[in-house]
């Protein structure tokens, strides 16, 4: 039976499975979820074995376990090793969810006609890691299976994979293998496949203003004594200049610049601008002097404010100059930028540029190493052939913006190359309230992944 008639076959039980996975609120970031997290590892893990993995196993490690699933069938055919994760963002802010978080529903869209699952993790990662599980099913069912596949879904993505470089040091014989097949990424859109071939690094710190021991009445004191939210905030804004370039020094000193030949290729993915604005309702883009929207968003590194508070911020007002200020930035990077070495400019420069008025802290929380994919491996020419069988067209080479900290650990300690073969689209609101996948998405993702299988052993076995 080809994938796509296994499909049609069991389609309801495909979306109802992911449905009740989605109830699940695994958020690795909120302690209170803990025990949720650790249920979803062992759901995860039994649908493995469902799947039809022989062996599966939870591995706990200092932080949330991750699961572990293979099936080899011969080790002299290569091995194909599948990263995802289970965990998810926090749903926060919950009241901007059209319905909760955890009590999936599917509603269309107009990118979606067929349905869409709305729910904190339909995309990122549970929907697009789950297309791995039912295309598993598939080929064990199908006596399809061409090579031998290992599992490895953890549950501490979103906070940073943070013990993730832990395992892989202890596990490096176990997760041996010839390729790293990762679907947590995105697609162009559904009429335009694509791989993505790259992914920004990330520096993540929490800076901290102190300015007078106590808060103070602002009409005593105010005028006279340093407020840390009118110093924090001047100093935020000095980190960029008027061309929209980060101040520190030497941040851009490492960074790949790519040929204009490079940046040509580059502006021939489809994209348009008014959709572009019209989609998050924004009046004009914004950005670094000298590139566009596309470049902004990948080859380049960035610095950026993700949340910032102090003071008083309950309902009406309190006049108070606050004794502290906080802000937690994050810095997206790009190839041969080091993350620590990043993070350490940063403390030096937010020091250096804070005026003898206050005091400032510089905590520094995770971070990763950027990423890039030549599109000549066989890894790469395999997800392009299995695209082509299911959408009819080559995929096209995409530079993400986005973190998976992990792919470069992954060759650091495996020396594997990874594909990231995404299904999931820009609207669907991974991060924000009303997350969605396409339920179209869903199928054609597991539609598609037996095909990157049967290509890649292929190709590796005449190689
Ligand atoms: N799946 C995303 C990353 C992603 C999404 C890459 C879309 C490319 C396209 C992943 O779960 C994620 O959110 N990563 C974090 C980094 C992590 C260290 C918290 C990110 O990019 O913010
Ligand atoms: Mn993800
Ligand atoms: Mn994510």
């Amino acid at each position: 039976m080809s994938p796509k008639d296994y499909i049609d076959k069991n389609k309801k039980r495909f979306i109802d499975e992911l449905i009740e996975l989605l109830k699940m609120p695994s958020v690795s970031a909120d302690p209170s979820f803990k025990k949720d997290v650790l249920n979803t590892a062992d759901a995860v893990k039994d649908s493995l074995k469902n799947a039809g993995c022989d062996l599966v196993e939870i591995c706990e490690t200092p932080g949330y376990p991750i699961v572990y699933g293979e099936k080899i069938i011969d080790s002299k055919l290569p091995t194909v090793l599948i990263y995802g994760h289970y965990d998810v963002q926090p749903p926060d802010p919950i009241d901007l969810w059209d319905n909760p978080p955890f009590e999936p529903v599917i509603k269309t869209t107009e990118v979606h006609p067929d349905g869409a699952i709305f729910a904190r993790g339909a995309c990122d990662d549970k929907g697009q890691m789950y297309m791995h599980v039912k295309a598993m099913e598939y080929m064990t069912a199908n006596n399809d299976l061409p090579c031998n596949v290992k599992f490895m879904i953890e549950g501490e993505e979103e906070v940073g994979s943070v013990s993730l470089e832990w395992f892989l040091e202890r596990n490096q014989e176990r997760l041996a293998n010839d390729v790293i097949l990762i679907s947590d990424t995105g697609m162009i859109s559904k009429d335009t496949p694509s791989i993505t071939t790259g992914l920004r690094g990330l520096s993540y710190v929490e800076v901290e203003v102190t300015g007078p021991n106590r808060d103070l009445h602002s009409g005593l004191y105010g005028g006279a004594v340093a407020n840390p939210i009118n110093i924090l905030s001047k100093m935020i804004a000095d980190l960029h200049d008027e061309n929209n370039h980060i101040t520190i020094p030497g941040f851009y000193d490492k960074v790949e610049e790519l040929s204009t030949k490079e940046r040509e290729k580059m502006g021939e993915a489809p994209f348009d601008l008014e959709d572009y604005k019209s989609h998050i309702d924004i009046p004009e883009i914004h950005g670094e002097h000298g590139f566009t929207t596309n470049e902004r968003g990948s080859i380049r590194p960035t610095l950026d404010v993700n949340g910032i508070w102090g003071g008083y911020i309950g309902e009406g007002a309190k006049t108070v100059i606050p004794s502290k200020a906080f802000a937690k930035i994050s810095m997206r990077l790009v190839p041969n930028q080091d993350w620590r070495e990043i993070t350490e400019l940063f403390k030096k420069h937010f020091e250096n540029i804070a005026p003898s008025s206050v005091s400032v802290k510089v905590k520094p929380h995770h971070g990763g190493q950027a990423y890039v994919t030549p599109i000549d491996s066989t890894a790469y020419k395999a997800a392009d052939l299995a695209f082509k069988e299911t959408f009819g067209k080559p995929a096209i080479p995409q530079r993400s913006g986005g973190s998976i900290p992990i792919v470069s650990l992954f060759e650091k300690y495996m020396k594997s190359k990874t594909v990231l073969m995404g299904f999931g689209l820009n609207s669907d609101a991974i991060h924000s309230p009303n997350e969605h996948f396409g339920i179209w998405n869903y199928l054609k993702g597991i539609e598609t992944i037996p095909y990157f299988y049967k290509h890649f052993t292929k190709l590796k076995m005449n190689s």
